[in-house]
């Protein structure tokens, strides 16, 4: 069921009451030849989390899909991530909650000084193109709002578990403008990233399919790669290939 959700969104809304994948369902508006549409539901039965893990939505969360249809590459595609990393954190910070972005892309609260944390929000973007022109992005947004954090998995926390429910009309609103206005100046992305970012400084072990990497976590590139100074100089490590990064 699509309805009108009210919003003064810059992109168009369809709201479902409950769906399996708001990723999947802008997937398939994409195959429509669909753009800037916000995918948006109460519930996902099907949620999906990066690296074909499940992900556990719920009523009362904030699950989101924007599909656009950028002039980027490729290559460019992980500042269409981290905008809307900094995006949500910026919103959740507005609803009085000590958000930072541990990279590439979740949005956590620190705990404790050991660089310990507990997961907000995630992102899955999908996208389709060619090498050098991608075609259509979908960003996938899940922020755990108005849900109580025990009914989620181990290691999550929610925005009512923080600091009480928000309106989550207005909330999805402030999410969608923040996402706009950084797509819209792409440039501005990785150094608002980095005023948000938990894990600069850190030093952190990250899991890869060729080898784990350790050392401090001292830069972002241009293109949204985490530079890491370790004991054989500095290594630079894009999202795409990090498994798990966990500070140590
Ligand atoms: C992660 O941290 O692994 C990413 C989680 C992304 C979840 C969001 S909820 C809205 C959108 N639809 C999905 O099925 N997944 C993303």
């Amino acid at each position: 069921p699509t309805v009108e959700y009210g919003l003064e969104a810059p992109f168009s809304v369809e709201y479902h009451d409950s769906i399996g994948s708001t990723n999947a369902r802008a997937r398939e508006l994409a195959t429509e030849g669909e753009a800037d549409v916000a995918v948006l539901a109460d519930e996902q039965t099907g949620g999906r989390g990066r690296l074909e893990r499940a992900w556990s939505a719920p009523s009362g969360g904030v699950w989101v899909s924007v599909l656009t249809r950028p002039e980027i590459t490729p290559a460019q595609a992980p500042l269409y991530t981290l905008a809307a990393s900094v995006a949500m954190a910026r919103a959740i910070r507005e609803a009085g909650v000590d958000a930072r972005i541990k990279w590439p892309n979740d949005v956590v609260i620190p705990v404790g000084e050991d660089g310990d944390y507990r997961k907000l929000a995630g992102i899955l973007t999908e996208m389709e193109g060619e090498t050098d022109r991608v075609e259509w992005i979908a960003v996938g947004m899940g922020i755990n709002a108005n849900i109580d954090a025990d009914s989620l998995p181990e290691g999550a926390t929610t925005i009512r578990d923080e600091a009480g429910d928000v309106d989550r009309r207005l909330f999805v609103q402030r999410v969608l403008e923040e996402f706009d206005a950084y797509r819209n100046a792409l440039e501005s992305v990785v150094p608002a990233w980095r005023d948000l970012a938990l894990t600069l400084g850190q030093r952190v072990r990250i899991d890869r399919t060729a080898g784990d990497i350790v050392g401090e976590a001292v830069d972002v590139t241009d293109a949204g790669a985490l530079v890491v100074a370790t004991e054989d100089g500095e290594q630079t490590v894009s999202a795409g290939d990090c498994e798990h990064l966990r500070p140590v």
